[in-house]
């Protein structure tokens, strides 16, 4: 054997022997029990209260993870919840992806190792405030393909992607020694439809993927007899009355319990343009007693929210006249623990209810100390490049194309056309989804915003040929309710110009897939521009810790830390702050890059030690 293939042969053997190990250690880790008792859930036997929060595993940074799973432990959680989602894993079609932050099988083992149960919810469907409740945006590429429903096309891939679920997952159910105690299949159906064979494809789709052990479903009270499957528990969403929480889960199964409340709201989500939500913990603990003491097991939706970063939020409409409200990017939730981790006044009422219900000689374990936090130097973002003078190429068509026929999921596109000018002109653009800034000549002239049903524009163009660039921004595909069926980005339909419709577009395409970054040295754009621009820094610091971006000074748009994209931001608020957390700084030089759309001079940047997330601006 030459030395190379020595080495080889070397490796190869270490990589068994590893490999046997961990065969061994996985054939070692203790099978548990998991099932329905007719009041209770039976651990091994034994009746088991489960006292769950939900925390999603994108929207608190990996290095957090275990940190936050610290916290569930000493507010007194037995167990935590969380969804899986669809389009994390699976962003193109047959791309799946579970590493970093995606890694939740990491994260379901990491809650075993905190000693944490789990309920998984891999629905597929999340609804969650997340964009497009959790489906990717190429399922809306497929002609004919019908989320939510038993169509085949939908169903095909819907079988493709758990199949890739339940190989992370399904290893992890208690009854192959994991932490998973059950997984919910679907999530609130009987509040979207009432097909029960549709119901039940899901059943056989997650059994087929190897979740064999306990499965469930759960709905809003009004809900459960239209959302519930024969055979499978149902859990009530939102009520808390346990009489009337028990009465409606032996209606609906078979006269017998266990009675699981699957999301308790300690407080609610927010989205741009309306008033911050907030719940006082006097208003809720009262009731979280009263559960408890029914021996009722929970799920508090959430626990702890985080944020969505990049462009992962949703947004609600419900049709007719009423709003697009896409939500922030704080997911805050005013829940016990706030968006940074930290214990909130309703983490230490909740703790003290649960402290009465622990088990004797198993007193809670001590709160961990907040994180420190703190403001920044004042940044001042300098260098500076007009997002014009950055465009990709162009794709050209004579219409229009949507984000999804650009086959782009998240982000912005600049549509561009030539158009003859001399007069003053109506822009109007039907079916913009969502938000977009127009510019003639390169200046921008004005904005249309889907919330407020804005669609059209008075355009003073001056004489002869005329650049209109229309730059629109998917702010957050629907996540809830029937127009999930009419999710496609970007312009719709169509653009008129004083009722005629303008022809043979260049469409760039800015996913902003990973973060951009103006150079030292590029040469500084016009100080007369009205284009939106990116701006870019180096900071150095000397003891990373959390801090709260202000950008109550700036217009609209995103920011990006050490290549995270930390989210959105909107003077309208009612977000003013980004939180940054201290994982992601670092010790001596950082980056920061934000791209404005509506005040491209602003380049004075101040951060805060706490957030603000609840101040509206007109
Ligand atoms: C429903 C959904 C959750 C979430 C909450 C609101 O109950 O099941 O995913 O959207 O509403 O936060």
């Amino acid at each position: 054997m030459d030395f190379s293939l020595r080495k080889r042969f070397r490796h190869f053997l270490l990589l068994s022997i590893l490999s046997a190990c961990c065969l061994v250690a996985q054939a070692q880790a203790p099978r548990h029990t998991f099932a329905l008792g007719a009041e209770s859930f039976l651990l091994d036997g034994q009746p088991f209260q489960m006292i769950s929060g939900e925390l999603h595993y994108p929207r608190i940074p990996r290095e957090a993870w275990r940190s936050r799973l610290k916290m569930a432990k000493a507010m007194g959680l037995n167990t935590i919840g969380t969804y899986v989602f669809w389009n994390a894993h699976e962003p193109q079609p047959g791309q799946y992806d579970f590493k970093g932050n995606n890694d939740v099988a990491a994260f379901v083992r990491m809650a075993q190792e905190e000693g944490l149960w789990v309920v998984l919810r891999p629905s597929p469907y999340v609804c969650a405030e997340w964009e497009f409740g959790g489906y990717p945006y190429w399922l809306q590429n497929v002609p004919g393909l019908k989320v939510r429903s038993q169509e085949p096309q939908y169903v095909a891939a819907y079988r493709r992607y758990i199949q890739a679920v339940g190989q992370q997952l399904a290893p992890l159910q208690v009854n192959h020694g994991g932490p998973v105690l059950m997984v919910q299949v679907e999530n609130e159906y009987g509040s979207y439809g009432s097909d029960k064979q549709y119901l039940a494809l899901n059943q056989q789709l997650f059994q087929q993927a190897g979740f064999d052990g306990l499965l469930y479903t759960c709905d809003p009270a009004n809900d459960v007899a239209a959302g519930h499957l024969p055979g499978l528990l149902p859990a009530v969403n939102g009520l808390d009355q346990p009489r009337e929480v028990k009465a409606l889960v032996r209606a609906n199964h078979n006269g017998q319990g266990p009675y699981f409340i699957a999301e308790w709201y300690p407080a609610w989500f927010d989205w741009w343009g309306a008033p911050h939500h907030t719940v006082p913990a006097e208003k809720y603990t009262a009731r979280l007693d009263s559960v408890l003491k029914a021996g009722l097991s929970i799920n508090l939706y959430m626990f702890h929210g985080g944020s969505t970063r990049g462009f992962m939020n949703g947004a609600n409409y419900k049709g007719g006249t009423t709003r697009y409200e896409p939500q922030v990017s704080s997911y805050d939730y005013d829940a016990p623990l706030d968006e940074a981790g930290n214990a909130t006044p309703k983490f230490l009422a909740f703790r003290q209810v649960i402290a009465k219900y622990r088990p004797a000689g198993q007193p809670l374990p001590p709160v961990p100390a907040a994180r420190p936090a703190a403001a920044l130097p004042t940044l001042q973002l300098t260098r500076v490049a007009s997002l014009l003078s950055r465009l990709p190429a162009p794709v050209v068509s004579s219409t229009p194309l949507t984000f999804e026929g650009l086959r782009q999921a998240y982000g912005f596109v600049l549509y561009r056309a030539t158009v003859r000018g001399g007069r003053t002109q109506l822009l109007k653009i039907t079916e913009l989804r969502d938000y977009a800034v127009v510019l003639v000549n390169g200046q921008r002239v004005g904005t249309l915003d889907r919330r407020l049903n804005q669609d059209s524009l008075r355009l003073a163009l001056p004489k002869g040929p005329v650049q209109l660039d229309i730059l629109v921004e998917n702010m957050g595909r629907i996540n809830f309710g029937k127009y999930l069926l009419e999710n496609t980005k970007g312009i719709t339909q169509n653009v008129r110009l004083d009722g005629r419709e303008v022809k043979d577009w260049r469409m760039y395409r800015l996913p902003f897939d990973t973060a951009p970054v103006v150079a030292q040295g590029t040469a500084p754009t016009s100080a007369a521009t009205a284009a939106p621009v990116l701006r870019s820094a180096t900071f150095t610091l000397a003891t990373p810790a959390d801090t709260y971006l202000d950008m109550r000074a700036w217009g609209k748009g995103c920011v990006w830390v050490n290549g995270h994209h930390l989210g959105r931001y909107w003077a309208i608020g009612p977000q003013q702050t980004l939180y940054v957390p201290a994982e992601w700084l670092k010790k001596g030089a950082n980056d920061i890059t934000v791209l404005e759309l509506l005040k491209p001079q602003q380049a004075t940047l101040p951060s805060l030690a706490h957030p603000i997330l609840s101040e509206l601006q007109p």
